[in-house]
Formats: C-alpha cells, structure tokens, sequence
C-alpha cells in the first residue's frame, strides 16, 4: 500500500513535469514545427506572400541589422557587461535571457527549452559574421501567421482565457478549413491599434529584469497622435498592401511619412548707404503625417 501510494505520489510529481517539458521545443527546427504556417499558403496565397516579404516574416534577422544587434546583445551584454546574469559561455544562456529581445521579436521562444535560447544566440552571432547556413536557420522562426491570428489575439487573460491551441482568431466565427485549426472565432482587437501595440513598444520595458527599449512607437501613438485627433488606426494605415505591412523602406509609404512647403522671398538688405546685402527669407513647414514619431527604435 505504502509502495502504491508512493508510486502515485511520484506519478502525480513526474507527470505534469513530463508533459511540460514535452510541449516544449527541444530546437529550432521544433519551434518552426510547433508554429508552422506552410498549410495557410494553399487557401491564403495573397495573404502568405505579402507576409513572406514582410519584416515580420524575419524577425529575428531584419535589414539585416536585427541579427547583428542580437549578436551583439549576447556577446557585449550577456557575456560581458551583464556581470550579475551569471553567463559566462552560451551554454548557460537561458530563454529568461534571450527574452530581452524575445519577448516582441520572437515571443514563441516562451515555448521552447533553453536549449533553443543557446541555439538562437550562436546562430545570431556566426549569422552575422557571414555564415549563410546560421541566417537561413533564423528566418525559419519568425512573426507569423500564428503569432497576430492566435497568440497576441487576446490581451486580457483574466477575462478572455489564454487563446485557444486550434483556433484561429480573425473577424468572423464559425468553422475554418485547416486540418489543424478548425475553427474561426472573433478576436475584439483584430482592427485595432492595440493588436500592433503589444510589440511596438511603450517605452522602456520595465517587466524584464534588465529592461531593454527598442521600439517605442505605440507610446507616441498614444499619447502624441490620438490626443491630438488621430483617428486612424495601425491597421488603416498599415495595410493597403495588405499583410506586407512596410514602412520607409517601400517608397509609396516613405513618401506619405512628411509633408514639405517651402516659401522663399529674396530681398536686399541695405544697412546703411551703398551697403546691399543680397538677403533671403526661407519658411520651410515640415508637417509629420505618420501617427507616431519618426524614426522610431
Ligand atoms: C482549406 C483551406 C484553408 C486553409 C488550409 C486555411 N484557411 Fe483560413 N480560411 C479559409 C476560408 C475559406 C476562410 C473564410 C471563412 C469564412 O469566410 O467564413 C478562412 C478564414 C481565415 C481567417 C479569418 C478571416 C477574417 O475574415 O476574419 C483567418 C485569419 C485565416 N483564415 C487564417 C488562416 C491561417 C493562419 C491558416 C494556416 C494555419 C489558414 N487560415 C488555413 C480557408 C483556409
Ligand atoms: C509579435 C510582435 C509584433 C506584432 C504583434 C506586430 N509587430 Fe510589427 N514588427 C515587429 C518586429 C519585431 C518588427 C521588426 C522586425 C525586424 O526588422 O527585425 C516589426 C516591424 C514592423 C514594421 C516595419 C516594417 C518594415 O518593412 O520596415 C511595420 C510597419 C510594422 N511592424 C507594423 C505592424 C502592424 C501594423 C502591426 C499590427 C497589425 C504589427 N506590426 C504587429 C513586431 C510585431
Ligand atoms: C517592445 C518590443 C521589443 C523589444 C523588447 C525589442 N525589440 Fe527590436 N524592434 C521591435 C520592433 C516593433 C521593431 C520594428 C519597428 C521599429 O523600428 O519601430 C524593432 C526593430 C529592431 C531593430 C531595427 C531593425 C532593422 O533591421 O532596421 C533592431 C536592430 C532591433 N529591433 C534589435 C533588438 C534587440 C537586439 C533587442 C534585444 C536587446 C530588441 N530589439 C528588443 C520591438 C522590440
Ligand atoms: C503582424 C500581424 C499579422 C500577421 C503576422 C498575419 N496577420 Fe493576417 N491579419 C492581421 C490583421 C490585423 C488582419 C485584419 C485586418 C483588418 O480587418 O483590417 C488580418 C486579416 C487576415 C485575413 C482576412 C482577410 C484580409 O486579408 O484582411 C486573413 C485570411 C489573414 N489575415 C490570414 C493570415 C495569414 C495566412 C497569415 C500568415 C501567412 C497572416 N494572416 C499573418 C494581422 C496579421
Ligand atoms: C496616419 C497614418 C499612420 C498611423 C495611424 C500609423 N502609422 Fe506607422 N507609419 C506611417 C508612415 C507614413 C510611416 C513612414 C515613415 C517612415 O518610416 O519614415 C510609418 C512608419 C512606421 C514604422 C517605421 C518607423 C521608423 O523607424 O521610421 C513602423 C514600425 C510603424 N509605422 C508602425 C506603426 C504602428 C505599429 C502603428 C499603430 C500603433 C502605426 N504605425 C500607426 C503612417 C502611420
């Protein structure tokens, strides 16, 4: 009896442990697994193709600058001036480290071993001194389809739950044609500026243990933008190529980003007689019309 009760006991213990760790992803190639998006493509082609070209869909690699400043976060911070975070080699970097960037650049990592962690912060730095194959392992990971139609679809947990593993969130119920998500529920912030804002960053991000601030663009939206009559929304001015979502790198979006009215008069300027001096006033008025600070990062 004792022995079966022990048995339980340690059942009861290994058991959730077991399952835990077995939702977990052991590599990168696990992660891209657990979050893979390739059955989307099939009825979604538009979709998938404007995403394929977005930065979302490289994340963790950018212009490449990205991947250049991870590298550089692990090497010059991790391992060198974060002297109380206890890393001395990538072996002992943990997914609580990589978070620093994670958290909006990869936030799936929540969902991966520490393993994964150490496997991101090499590739990152042997991707940024040149190895084509590391790069080609960090553009498998990255913000899809998965990430803004499941994961970040619902803010308050407390009130809404964690989002569903087989639904996708959009703007309609009902049922959806994936073998693996097969039904469609409505997300309340699909349309809304708060979707984008998760990532987009407020300011300094003061949940971390060593806050980091990259993107800070969603606090001037709020506080600069809408305050003083800004209406529209992320989405609205985002989106009119659809989920390609660029900014001043495609010239159609760089050029709606300021307008510029020059006003010029050339005069003389006569201090005293037979002294003319060729004057001219020049009144530029640069208006932004981005909803937020530019640039922003
Ligand atoms: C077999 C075809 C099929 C596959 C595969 C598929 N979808 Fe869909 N999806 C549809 C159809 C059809 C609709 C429209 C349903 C409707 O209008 O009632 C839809 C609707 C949606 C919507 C909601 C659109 C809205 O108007 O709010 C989203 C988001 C979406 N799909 C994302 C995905 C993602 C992400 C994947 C991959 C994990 C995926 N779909 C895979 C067929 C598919
Ligand atoms: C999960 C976090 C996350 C969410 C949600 C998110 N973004 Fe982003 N977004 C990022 C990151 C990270 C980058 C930068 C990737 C890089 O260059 O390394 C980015 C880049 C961008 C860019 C710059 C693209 C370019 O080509 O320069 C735009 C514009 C953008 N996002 C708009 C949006 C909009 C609009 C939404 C909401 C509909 C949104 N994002 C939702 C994290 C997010
Ligand atoms: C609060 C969320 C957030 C955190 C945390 C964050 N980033 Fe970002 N990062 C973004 C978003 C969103 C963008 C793109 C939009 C922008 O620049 O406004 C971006 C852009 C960048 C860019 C410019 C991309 C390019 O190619 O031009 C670099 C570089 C970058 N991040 C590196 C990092 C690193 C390294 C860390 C960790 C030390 C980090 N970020 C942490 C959200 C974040
Ligand atoms: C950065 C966040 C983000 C990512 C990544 C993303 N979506 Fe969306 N998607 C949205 C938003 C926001 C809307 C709603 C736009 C609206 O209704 O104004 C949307 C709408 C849709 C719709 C409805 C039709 C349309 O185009 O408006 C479909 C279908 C869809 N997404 C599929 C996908 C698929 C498939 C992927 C991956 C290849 C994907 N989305 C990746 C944010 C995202
Ligand atoms: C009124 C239209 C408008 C709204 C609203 C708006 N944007 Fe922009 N955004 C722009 C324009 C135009 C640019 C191009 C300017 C540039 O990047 O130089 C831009 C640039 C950006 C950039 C690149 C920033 C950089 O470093 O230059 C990001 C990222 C971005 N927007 C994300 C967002 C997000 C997220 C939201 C919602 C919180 C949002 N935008 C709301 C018009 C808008």
């Amino acid at each position: 009896m004792k022995l079966l009760r022990l048995v339980l006991i340690l059942l009861f213990v290994a058991l959730p442990l077991a399952a835990s760790s077995a939702e977990k992803a052991k590599s990168i190639d696990e992660l891209a697994k657990m979050y893979d998006v390739s059955s989307c493509k099939q009825c979604h082609p538009k979709q998938f193709e404007e995403w394929e070209k977005s930065y979302h869909a490289i994340s963790l690699v950018g212009s490449p600058r990205t991947m250049a400043t991870i590298a550089s976060t692990v090497k010059d911070g991790l391992m060198k001036e974060y002297t109380k975070a206890g890393i001395k080699d990538i072996k002992d970097i943990k997914v609580e480290h990589m978070m620093i960037c994670a958290k909006c650049h990869l936030p799936q990592l929540k969902d991966a071993t520490d393993e994964v962690a150490q496997e991101i912060a090499q590739a990152a730095i042997d991707g940024a001194a040149g190895d084509e194959a590391a790069q080609a392992k960090l553009k498998k990971i990255g913000i899809n389809c998965l990430i803004c139609h499941n994961q970040k679809a619902l803010i308050h947990k407390w009130t809404d739950g964690e989002p569903e593993a087989n639904v996708i969130y959009g703007n309609k119920e009902g049922a959806h044609g994936d073998a693996k998500y097969k039904t469609l529920k409505k997300s309340l912030i699909m349309k809304e500026s708060i979707l984008c804002g998760q990532c987009h960053g407020l300011g300094p991000n003061f949940d971390l243990t060593e806050p980091t601030q990259c993107a800070t663009l969603y606090g001037s939206y709020l506080h600069a933008y809408v305050p003083s009559g800004g209406s529209k929304t992320c989405q609205e001015c985002h989106m009119d190529k659809g989920h390609y979502m660029p900014a001043y790198r495609d010239p159609d979006q760089a050029k709606k980003a300021v307008s510029v009215e020059v006003d010029t008069m050339g005069y003389y300027f006569l201090p005293k007689a037979g002294d003319s001096i060729p004057t001219a006033k020049v009144t530029v008025k640069m208006v932004s019309k981005a909803g937020h600070r530019i640039p922003d990062g």
